[in-house]
C-alpha cells in the first residue's frame, strides 16, 4: 500500500483536453488559459514552446518543416484553488490516433468552435470520441470579434450536427464590427467588449432598463428576443446532464482578444469533475483508493535519436505514485521499479516525485510499455478497460526497399505498432499495411523506419478507407465474398478484418451478404466480436 491520497488533492484537479478541427483558435484559447494561471507570462509562448522543442529532436523536423506539432505534453498550473492539467492535443489537419487517444485520459474535454464556420469535420469526429466515453463536453464558440454566424443557428447546428442538447452559459450581443460584449446567463452580469477591453455590469436580466444607455438600439432588441426564445425553447442548465456528458454547456468569446474566457474559465472549473472512478477488470478503481494504479495512454519516440528510449505517458487512477516505487505492470504480472519518472509541465520537465489521480507522469520506457497497459501495486492483478481502436481512414502496403533489410523493418514495424504510431495489419499473403486516421503518420512511420531502423522502405497507397473487423467463426465464408473494392487482413492480435474502398462498397456488402458481422473499431471490446 502506499501513502493514500488526500481527498482535497484530487478534488482540486482538473484534467481537459482541448478539440478543435485546426485554425479555429484551440492554440490562441489555451495560450489565454495559461497565461490566466500564470503558467506562461507573454502570449505567443505555445508557439514558440512547440517550435523550441522541434529543435531538440531530430526526427521531428517534419514537424518544424509543416509547422505543426506532432506529439503533445500536459500543460499545469493553478487557478483558483484548482490544479488544471491541459492536455495538448495535436491540432493539425494530419491528426492521429494520439489526438484521440490522449482523450482517454481526460476528464472533461472543451471544444473550441469557429463561430464564421460553425461544426467543422474534424470537431465531429474528436466530439465522437469523447461522447464514447460519456465525459462532459464544454462548447468556446470562438471569434466574436469578427462577423460569425447567427447565435441561434450555431445552437440548433450543434445540437443536429453534434447530436446533443446544448444550452448557452453565456451569450453574445452582436458580432464583428457590431460585437458588444457577452451576457452571463448565470450570474446575470454584462461584459462589455470595448476595444478589446471587457467592462463588468451586473444587470437585473434582459430586460433592465439599464441596458437601453448601454447597448446600440438593434442590439438590445435582438438580444431580448434571443432571450426570450432561450427562455421558451431553450435547454435549461442540468447539472447532472453535463456530468454526464449529455449536455454541452456553450461560451461565446474571443480568444485572440481574450475576452469571454475568464467567464468560460470560471464556470468550467465549477462545472467540470474532478478525477473519475475508472472501470477495470475486476471493478471500479476510484481515486481515493489507498493503492496506486495507472495505465499507458500514449508512448513517445526519443526526443534524442542517439538512444532508442522513450517516453511512456502514464495517467494516474488512484492511490499516490512515489518516486522509486515498485508497480506491478499487469499485462505481464512483472514487478517493475519506477525510478525514472518526470512530471510533464508547460515549460520545463521536472522530477515527479509524487502524484495523485488526475496527474500525468512521464516514465522512461526502454520497450517494457505498451499503450494500453496498466501499472498498480497491491490488490490482485487487474487492468483498466482497454482502449478504443480508432478508425483508420487511410491505408498503404509498405515494403522494405532492399530485402537485406527486412530484418530491421519488421523490427521497426513491430515497435512502432506497440508505441501506437500507427496500427499494422498484415494481408492473407502476409504482407504488411498501414492503417492510419492522418496522412501525417504514414510520413512519421517512414521518416522514423528509414532514420532509426535503417531500413528504406516502398509505400503503396490502398484505394480503402474503412475497415469492419469480423468474427473469426466468418473468415472463411467471407473469404469468397470479397471483391476488387474489399480486402481481407488481419490486425496484431489475428483478428480478421474487411477493408472497404468506402461506405457505399460497405452498404452494397452487407446488402448481398446480411449474414456478416462487421464490427467497427469504436465497438470492438471484448465480447462483440
Ligand atoms: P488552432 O490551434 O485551432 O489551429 O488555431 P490557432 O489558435 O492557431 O488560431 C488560428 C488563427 O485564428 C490564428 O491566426 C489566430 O490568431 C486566429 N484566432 C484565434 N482566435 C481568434 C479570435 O478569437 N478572433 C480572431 N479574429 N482570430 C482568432 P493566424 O493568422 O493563422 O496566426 P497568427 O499569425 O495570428 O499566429
Amino acid at each position: 500500500m502506499t501513502t493514500p491520497p488526500l481527498i482535497s488533492d484530487i478534488e482540486k484537479r482538473r484534467v481537459f483536453g482541448i478539440i478543435s478541427h485546426p485554425d479555429a483558435g484551440k492554440t490562441t484559447l489555451t495560450e489565454k488559459l495559461l497565461l490566466h494561471g500564470g503558467a506562461i507570462r507573454e502570449a505567443g509562448t505555445v508557439k514558440a514552446r512547440r517550435s523550441a522543442k522541434f529543435a531538440t529532436s531530430d526526427w521531428m523536423e517534419i514537424e518544424r518543416q509543416r509547422g505543426i506539432s506532432v506529439t503533445s505534453s500536459v500543460m499545469q498550473f493553478h487557478y483558483r484553488k484548482k490544479f488544471i492539467s491541459i492536455m495538448d492535443t495535436p491540432g493539425h489537419n494530419d491528426f492521429g490516433e494520439d489526438t484521440y487517444r490522449i482523450l482517454t485520459s481526460v476528464d472533461s474535454a472543451v471544444m473550441v468552435i469557429d463561430g464564421a464556420k460553425g461544426v467543422e469535420d474534424q470537431t465531429r469526429k474528436l466530439f465522437a470520441a469523447c461522447r464514447l466515453r460519456g465525459i462532459p463536453i464544454f462548447t468556446f464558440i470562438n471569434k466574436l470579434d469578427r462577423e460569425t454566424k447567427d447565435p441561434l443557428e450555431l445552437l440548433s447546428e450543434l445540437e443536429e450536427v453534434l447530436g446533443m442538447p446544448a444550452t448557452a452559459v453565456t451569450w453574445p450581443i452582436g458580432s464583428g464590427l457590431n460585437f458588444q460584449g457577452v451576457y452571463d446567463l448565470v450570474t446575470c452580469q454584462l461584459h462589455l467588449y470595448k476595444e478589446a477591453r471587457s467592462l463588468d455590469l451586473r444587470v437585473h436580466g434582459p430586460e433592465d432598463p439599464a441596458l437601453e444607455s448601454i447597448l446600440t438600439g438593434y442590439n438590445l432588441k435582438t438580444f431580448r428576443e434571443e432571450m426570450q426564445l432561450l427562455k421558451g425553447a431553450g435547454n435549461p442548465l442540468d447539472q447532472k446532464q453535463v456530468a454526464a456528458g449529455e449536455l454541452t454547456p456553450v461560451f461565446f468569446g474571443s480568444a485572440l482578444a481574450d475576452f469571454g474566457v475568464t467567464e468560460f474559465l470560471h464556470h468550467f472549473l465549477e462545472m467540470s469533475p474532478p478525477p473519475q472512478p475508472r472501470n477495470t477488470s475486476s471493478g471500479k478503481v476510484c481515486p481515493e483508493d489507498p493503492d496506486f494504479s495507472g495505465y499507458i495512454f500514449k508512448i513517445q519516440a526519443n526526443m534524442n535519436p542517439a538512444h532508442r528510449d522513450r517516453l511512456a505517458f502514464l495517467r494516474v487512477c488512484s492511490g499516490t505514485f512515489e518516486k522509486g516505487m515498485t508497480a506491478t505492470l499487469s499485462r505481464t504480472g512483472k514487478p517493475v521499479k519506477l525510478t525514472q519518472s518526470i512530471q510533464l509541465m508547460a515549460n520545463a520537465r521536472n522530477q515527479a516525485e509524487t502524484a495523485v489521480a488526475g496527474d500525468v507522469i512521464g516514465i522512461y520506457d526502454t520497450g517494457t510499455y505498451q499503450i494500453g497497459d496498466t501499472l498498480a501495486t497491491g490488490r490482485e492483478l487487474f487492468a483498466f478497460e482497454p482502449l478504443p481502436t480508432f478508425p483508420p481512414e487511410l491505408f498503404a502496403l509498405v515494403r522494405p526497399r532492399n530485402t537485406m533489410k527486412a530484418k530491421q523493418f519488421h523490427k521497426g514495424v513491430k515497435q512502432l505498432a506497440q508505441e501506437g504510431a500507427i496500427q499494422v495489419y498484415h494481408n492473407v499473403y502476409n504482407e504488411v499495411i498501414l492503417g492510419a486516421v492522418g496522412q501525417l503518420q504514414f510520413e512519421v512511420f517512414q521518416y522514423r523506419v528509414e532514420h532509426e531502423y535503417h531500413a528504406p522502405i516502398r509505400m503503396t497507397p490502398l484505394d480503402y478507407t474503412l475497415a469492419r473487423w469480423v468474427p473469426k467463426e466468418q473468415e472463411d465464408k467471407l473469404k469468397a465474398c470479397l471483391d476488387s473494392r474489399s480486402m481481407l487482413v488481419y490486425d496484431r492480435f489475428e483478428r480478421p478484418l474487411i477493408l472497404f474502398a468506402n461506405l457505399f462498397t460497405l452498404r452494397y456488402f452487407q446488402e448481398r451478404f446480411p449474414f456478416a458481422k462487421l464490427v467497427d473499431s469504436l465497438e470492438l471490446t471484448e465480447g462483440t466480436l
